[in-house]
């Protein structure tokens, strides 16, 4: 049984992994911002007995050290899932303002980077020694389609920062690796994705699985495709 800690646990793929994961004997230390209104959460919760709700904005330090605080388990899996898409207009796009970008980037790049800071002994001391962080096929440079510019660039920076993480954590043996979990019918992805959320999760969850030292750095999708950079 390993102990996963998913950010964003609330709704969508996020709230699918803990099912997922719950549902084969791991524990799950569930994410909210806001936990008092995470009704299917807590339903799970008290359903299954093996999850943990605890309330997390990832753009908030305070909030992140509460998080760090309140966690005394070993965390074998780190899941940064929790992201926000502003838009997907181009250029001209009114809603790819100052504020949208702070957002975004706030939420998708530096989010996950101040989860795992905070985290770090707690991912340290497990067994498992694994950080997933969901990025997005979007944030591929190659696949550029010239729209969503917040959101493109922050999965962009998100597989960096993973990239990143990879080299300098490997001499501490933990495995770092950055998904794109397909085009999933959720509130992001829209009614008129490609997969539901529990396909987009289980391969996910069984790419956290192979994720090992000698993979780590890898860009991939839910199916194990490697992408490119
Ligand atoms: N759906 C797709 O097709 C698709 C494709 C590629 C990549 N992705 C990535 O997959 C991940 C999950 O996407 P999804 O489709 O499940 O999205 P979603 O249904 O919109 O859910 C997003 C989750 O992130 C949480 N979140 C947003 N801002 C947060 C913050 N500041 N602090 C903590 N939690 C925050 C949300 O919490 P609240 O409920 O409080 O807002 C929610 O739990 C994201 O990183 C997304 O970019 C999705």
């Amino acid at each position: 049984m390993a102990t996963i800690l998913i950010t964003g646990a609330n709704r969508g793929i996020g709230f699918a992994m803990a099912r997922q994961a719950v549902a084969r004997g791991d524990h799950v230390i569930a994410t909210a911002r806001a936990p008092e209104s995470a009704g299917a959460l807590a339903a799970l919760a008290e359903e299954t007995g093996r999850i943990t709700v605890r309330a997390l904005d990832v753009t908030d330090e305070d909030s992140v050290a509460a998080l760090a605080e309140a966690t005394p388990e070993e965390v074998d899996l780190l899941v940064l899932n929790a992201g926000v898409l502003n838009s997907y207009g181009g250029v001209a796009d009114a809603a790819h303002d100052a504020e949208a970008w702070r957002d975004v980037l706030m939420t998708n790049v530096a989010g996950p980077f101040l989860v795992t800071r905070a985290l770090l002994p707690q991912v340290e001391r497990s067994e498992g020694k694994k950080i997933a962080i969901v990025s997005s096929i979007m944030g591929s440079n190659e696949g550029a389609k010239g729209n969503a510019y917040p959101y493109r660039a922050s999965k962009a920076a998100a597989v960096n920062v993973a990239r990143n993480l990879a080299i300098e954590l490997k001499p501490r043996g933990i495995a770092v690796g950055a998904y794109h979990p397909g085009w999933v019918r959720t509130d992001m992805g829209g009614g008129g994705a490609d997969i539901d959320v529990e396909e987009s999760a289980g391969g996910l969850l069984a790419r956290f699985d192979a994720l090992s030292m000698a993979t780590t750095g890898v860009f991939e999708d839910y199916k194990g495709a490697g992408l490119p950079f």
